[in-house]
């Protein structure tokens, strides 16, 4: 794992694109895997950038979100379908039909089972973006998830329905369930890419980057895997014990010339 610091959410936003920019320009058919909230706003806004300034195209790129509200039509401007096409897919030149993300209003069984034989089926993600939640979920995958969970249908904690109530109106139905990839999906992405920015995620990065390998956080599950990137603010930083040597490491990995994770 390497943990990369950067001084501010923009420059989080920044590095993060680059890796996306990397892939895009480097692969015939690169498969995306792709976060929604807050936290990848700023990284979706550099890709538009990107995209406008000829940097590079989407036209062979195929998509795959971690997670939908179970229950919300595309339609409904909360719905993660919804908040990718326009945060995103509106603004570039993707084709739609190759743009997944989980279906909320199918049955949930077959909706599961389908979407991890459409990622096998275009060989899998290449890069997957992910987000954490303050609780350390990735996806919906929340505490005492399974560790080689695949996408199934999840009930949202607590905590999560109270941070994410602030994109529902008062009184509007805000869902409990959600159909995630598992975490055994995540892990199968080749290289993976967590961002997170601000002070109330600096105790789930602690234990993602420095706690023991739990289903109490089940981001700490990257850990065991071979090729994640963690960009951080330095406010998402603050609890790790360990800063300097990252920072060390991120200095000589960009003098090296291989793998030092
Ligand atoms: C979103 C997702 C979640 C978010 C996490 C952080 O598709 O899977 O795991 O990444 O809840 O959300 P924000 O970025 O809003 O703090």
């Amino acid at each position: 794992m390497q943990v990369i610091i950067a001084s501010c959410a923009a420059e989080v936003a920044t590095l993060g694109a680059r890796y996306c920019l990397d892939l895009i320009n480097s692969k015939q058919s690169p498969v995306l895997g792709l976060a929604t909230g807050s936290t990848p706003v700023a990284l979706y806004k550099e890709l538009i950038e990107m995209y406008e300034n000829n940097q590079l195209s989407f036209k062979q790129t195929h998509t795959f979100n971690l997670d939908e509200y179970l229950g919300l039509a595309t339609s409904h401007p909360q719905s993660y379908r919804y908040f990718m096409n326009s945060q995103l897919f509106q603004h570039i030149d993707i084709d739609l039909n190759n743009t997944y993300v989980p279906n909320g209003m199918s049955e949930p069984k077959t909706a599961a089972s389908e979407y991890e034989a459409q990622i096998k089926h275009c060989g899998g993600i290449d890069l997957q973006i992910l987000g954490v939640g303050r609780n350390g979920h990735i996806g919906f995958n929340e505490p005492s998830s399974s560790l080689v969970s695949r996408t199934r249908v999840k009930t949202l904690a607590k905590q999560t329905l109270d941070d994410n109530k602030r994109f529902f109106n008062p009184g509007e139905f805000q869902p409990s369930l959600a159909i995630t990839m598992g975490i055994g999906t995540i892990l199968e992405a080749d290289k993976i890419l967590l961002l997170a920015t601000g002070s109330a995620k600096a105790n789930a990065i602690k234990e993602l980057v420095e706690g023991p390998l739990s289903a109490s956080c089940p981001a700490s599950a990257l850990q065991m895997h071979r090729d994640t990137i963690v960009i951080i603010d330095t406010q998402a930083a603050a609890a790790l014990e360990h800063q300097t040597y990252y920072q060390q490491v991120t200095t000589q990995t960009e003098q090296l010339d291989y793998n030092n994770d």
